[in-house]
This record gives C-alpha cells, sequence and structure tokens, in this order.
C-alpha cells in the first residue's frame, strides 16, 4: 500500500492501523462516519471497532456506540457494528439487514431524518455532542486539505464539529477526483441565513476539498478498497413499464408547454426502478437533460456519458462495479459534468424550490387519496428510512412516486385504502405510477383522486375490492371529505 495519497507531512506522522485508530474511539461515543449509499464510507476502522467491542463484550464489559452518517454504508460499516451489538443509536437512514433487523427487534433505536436536516440538527445540540469523525477521503493535500471521495453526506459537518477525527486515506480512490466537489462553508444558522446562491444545477459555490483543523486529527489510516457497488438489476417488463409511463408522461407535459424540451433538473431515487426510468432516459426524445439529485447511479452516468445529459449535482455516487470502473477511467471528461455536494446543499429545500425539481421516488404503498408510505411495513416494521424523498417531495415542481403494484408475488397490493404509516401526505404527491399506469393527481379533489388511483395504478385483482371500499365508505360517509371504512380499512387487501 501506498502512502502517496498523503502528502501532508504532519499528518502522515499520524498513520496507524485501523486496530490502533480503533482504540482511539471510547465506549459511548457518538461517532460520525462518512458514507452515503454504500460509497465513501471508512472500509477499515469500523472493521477494526466491530472486533474491539466483540472483545470487549466477550469480556463482560458494555461497549456500544451511537452511528451518525450520511446515508447508508455498507456491511463492512452498518453490518459489522451491528452484528457485534456496537450500535445502541442509528441515524439518519440506513439500508441494511442486520441494522434493520436490530432496529426492528428493538436492540437499536434508530431516528430517520429527512436528510437535509441532518446538519442544522447537530449543528444546534439536539442530538447531543459529536465525539469522533472517521472519515474516508481520496487524499490528503500537503497543506492538510481533505480531497473527497465518492460521497459528501455530512462530511464537511462532522469535519466541523467533532472532537476528534479520523481519517481513512483509500488509495482505491482515484486523487482525479480533485475538483468534482463543491464544499460550501457559507451555511449560516437562523437569524443570520443567507440565499444559498445556487440558480442552475452546475453552480459551484464552495471548495473542491474539505477544510480540516490537523489538531485534532487523532489518527491517519490508509486503506484500498472499492465502494459497496451494487449491481442493478437489468430492466424488467414491470420497471420498463413504469419508465415508458414516465417518459410519455413527460412528452406530453412537453407538448403542453408545461415542461421544457429538456424538461427540469430531474431528481431521481435508490433503486432498480428508478435506474429503469434513467435508462428510458437514454432513448427518449429529450435532449440536454441535467439533475439535481441526491445520488449518481449507472443509469444517470450512462445518460451523462452518452451526452444525453449535460450535467448531474448530487452528493453520492451509487455504482455498480462495472460502472465503477467506467467512473475512474473517464474521471477527466466526468469532472466537468458531475458536482457533488454536501447533503444539506444537494437536498436543501430552497434550491430544490427554485430550480423546479421533477422529483421521482420508489414507495411500499400509496393508499386511494394519495398519501405515501416509503418507510414501514405493515405500519410497525423500518424498511429502510425517508432518506431524501421528503426533501424532494415536498419542495419540486413535479413529486412522483412509483412502484410495482403489487409486492410479495402479487399476494400484496400495493395501492391500499388506507396506509398504515405516512411520509408523504396527499399534498406532496403530485402523480403515481405503477407498471399499470400513471396517475396524474393534480387539480383533483380527494373523490376524484381515488376513481384515478384504483383505476390507473391498482392491480386489476385488487381494483373490485378497492372500488367497493371506496364506494361504501363513499355511502355510509356521505357528506364526507375524504370518506373511510375506519374499522376495516387496514384489515382489506392484507394478508397476514
Ligand atoms: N408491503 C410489504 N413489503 C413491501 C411492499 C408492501 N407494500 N412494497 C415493497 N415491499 C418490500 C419488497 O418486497 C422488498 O422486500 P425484500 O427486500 O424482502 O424483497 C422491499 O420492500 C423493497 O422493495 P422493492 O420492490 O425491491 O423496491 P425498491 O428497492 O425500489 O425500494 C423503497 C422501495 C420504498 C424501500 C425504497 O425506495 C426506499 O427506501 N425509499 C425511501 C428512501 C428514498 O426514497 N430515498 C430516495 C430519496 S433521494
Amino acid at each position: 500500500m501506498s502512502s502517496s495519497q498523503v502528502m501532508s507531512q504532519a499528518l502522515r506522522a499520524k498513520v496507524m492501523s485501523a486496530e490502533d485508530a480503533a482504540a482511539l474511539v471510547e465506549p459511548g461515543s457518538h461517532v460520525g462516519m462518512s458514507g452515503f449509499t454504500g460509497s465513501g464510507y471508512p472500509k477499515a476502522v469500523p472493521l477494526a471497532l466491530a472486533r474491539r467491542i466483540e472483545a470487549a463484550h466477550a469480556r463482560g464489559e458494555p461497549f456500544r456506540i451511537g452511528v451518525w452518517t450520511g446515508a447508508s454504508t455498507a456491511p463492512e460499516l452498518d453490518g459489522a457494528l451491528a452484528r457485534a451489538d456496537g450500535i445502541d443509536l442509528r441515524l439518519p437512514y440506513q439500508s441494511d439487514p442486520a441494522t434493520r433487523q436490530r432496529i426492528n427487534a428493538g436492540s437499536i433505536d434508530y431516528i430517520d431524518l429527512h436528510l437535509s436536516h441532518v446538519a442544522q440538527f447537530v449543528w444546534f445540540g439536539f442530538l447531543g455532542h459529536l465525539d469522533v469523525a472517521v472519515i474516508e477521503c481520496a487524499g490528503i493535500l500537503p497543506d492538510g486539505r481533505l480531497i473527497p471521495s465518492t460521497s459528501i453526506g455530512n462530511n464537511k459537518t462532522w469535519l466541523d464539529l467533532a472532537d476528534r477525527v479520523i481519517i481513512e486515506v483509500n488509495s482505491w480512490m482515484n486523487p482525479a477526483l480533485l475538483g468534482m466537489h463543491d464544499i460550501y462553508y457559507g451555511t449560516r444558522l437562523p437569524p443570520h441565513r443567507k440565499p444559498i446562491p445556487i440558480v442552475a444545477p452546475g453552480d459551484r459555490i464552495g471548495e473542491t476539498t474539505y477544510r480540516c483543523n490537523p489538531d485534532k486529527v487523532i489518527a491517519v489510516v490508509e486503506t484500498h478498497a472499492p465502494d459497496r457497488n451494487t449491481s442493478f438489476a437489468a430492466p424488467d417488463d414491470v420497471s420498463g413499464a413504469i419508465a415508458g409511463h414516465i417518459l410519455e408522461f413527460f412528452e406530453h407535459e412537453v407538448k403542453q408547454g408545461r415542461l421544457p424540451r429538456n424538461l427540469l433538473p430531474l431528481q431521481s431515487g435508490v433503486g432498480n426502478v428508478a435506474n429503469a426510468v434513467m435508462a428510458g432516459l437514454d432513448d427518449g426524445p429529450f435532449p440536454h437533460l441535467t439533475a439535481y439529485t441526491e445520488v449518481l447511479q449507472d443509469g444517470m452516468l450512462n445518460l451523462i456519458r452518452s451526452g444525453r445529459m449535460d450535467l448531474a449535482s448530487a452528493t453520492a455516487l451509487s455504482l455498480s462495479s462495472e460502472a465503477a470502473i467506467e467512473f475512474n477511467r473517464e474521471i477527466e471528461f466526468l469532472r466537468d459534468r458531475i458536482v457533488l455536494r454536501p447533503q444539506e446543499i444537494s437536498n436543501h429545500p430552497e434550491v430544490i424550490r427554485r430550480l423546479g425539481v421533477i422529483a421521482m421516488n420508489g414507495m411500499i404503498e400509496a393508499d386511494i387519496y394519495g398519501n405515501v408510505n416509503s418507510t414501514h411495513v405493515r405500519g410497525s416494521s423500518i424498511m429502510n428510512g425517508i432518506g431524501g424523498s421528503g426533501d424532494f417531495a415536498r419542495n419540486a415542481y413535479l413529486s412522483i412516486f412509483m412502484t410495482p403494484s403489487t409486492a410479495k408475488n402479487g399476494t400484496i397490493s400495493c395501492i391500499v385504502p388506507m396506509v398504515t404509516h405516512v411520509d408523504h401526505t396527499e399534498h406532496d404527491v403530485q402523480i403515481l405510477v405503477t407498471e399499470r399506469g400513471l396517475a396524474d393527481l393534480r387539480g383533483l379533489s380527494p373523490k376524484q383522486r381515488a376513481r384515478i388511483i384504483i383505476e390507473k395504478t391498482a392491480h386489476p385483482r385488487f381494483q373490485p375490492a378497492l372500488l367497493d371500499y371506496f364506494e361504501r365508505a363513499c355511502r355510509d360517509s356521505a357528506g364526507k371529505h375524504t370518506p373511510h371504512l375506519l374499522d376495516e380499512s387496514f384489515r382489506l387487501l392484507r394478508p397476514e
């Protein structure tokens, strides 16, 4: 392993093993780690910490920490620490099976936050004090500034506020990343806030590196490992149909003069369906696309590489292994076309509203009135978290939610009478899409919405029961604005 990516002499003196660095984290600490949708997370210190925690538990000594990140990480971080029973509190988003299981079993407390809120929550001390930051970087410059790696998330905030800092320098990361990032240092707290001066997705308003007080750095650990790099499924009939409905809708809106020919800046959520929509856009009639999004997946990278998309702003990459290799190979071309920003800026409500973003996010279920559940199964078990979906949906020009019409091999309808948990209210949901069709809810009253949601988006197997529920609810609650039969709204369509 080379230390050539640690160019600061002062910080080179602090290079040590992951085990020695992990030994500097005290039980009970709040630890702010880098990491966002499986990219840019520390690869070695969390694993060493998990081993230390297991050893402490074997001796009968309690050892758990609070883990704060940008968003989801990887098995080497969330998975290892959860399996070691080393996490007492997790925030603001996760998607790891071992962590999810422990959250739902009650052994990890979880705070599911809008991702744009996290930095100010920490600045104001709502979450307590941040003891240690563990941040992955692509390199350290001679003057001690840090070259960010493949995600930014909350790293700037962690570096600013933590008492002590551990830096992982990952030599797998291309140092030519330098110049892709835009770290904004102009954030002020109320009542001193100023407008965020972004008026186009590609505007650069900050610095290309992180500032870091070298006196706070207690360890530098060298690693050489790729990101989680999850593969995406090739678009199937269902995701292809969802993408098709959305593209047709865009064409319609362009014809109506409600969208320009190159659309508006796109935000695309995580997962295979979102990726399929991006793949569809590559064959579509819209030139010079842009994105103001949270995560940049393979589909969006391909749009940039094919010249269909001029530019994308995000806070993190989330690429397959193959796409990560392409990204590294073409980094000189991509550096001017991708801007990675802190998540408080990538997800900033003010900027999203100003740019008129088109938000497209996945969901677990929607109800017949357009309320959306993105986070909970059967009202109680968390899946992942709200992530940035609320930041975007609430403030977008167009707020689109999409899902297959059924889950679990067709046994569960994703269109239900009443969602068992609400993340996005009817007021923040304008378009619902399944493989069956697209329901445009703009300008419709609740009862009008119910008819169109059932007709356009529900699976035919569940349509009669949904329609029957709605019509009986209308009869039984004549004169009501949003008719429901509360004693049966959660029983219907929900097999044990
Ligand atoms: N009832 C029960 N389970 C359901 C369900 C329903 N109505 N709908 C989906 N599921 C289950 C699926 O079966 C699957 O379970 P499995 O992992 O055991 O197979 C899981 O939920 C994920 O569903 P999937 O169809 O694979 O969809 P996805 O990968 O597109 O994820 C969300 C959907 C909602 C979980 C995901 O989009 C998410 O976490 N969203 C919230 C955060 C977000 O929107 N971030 C982007 C903002 S920038």
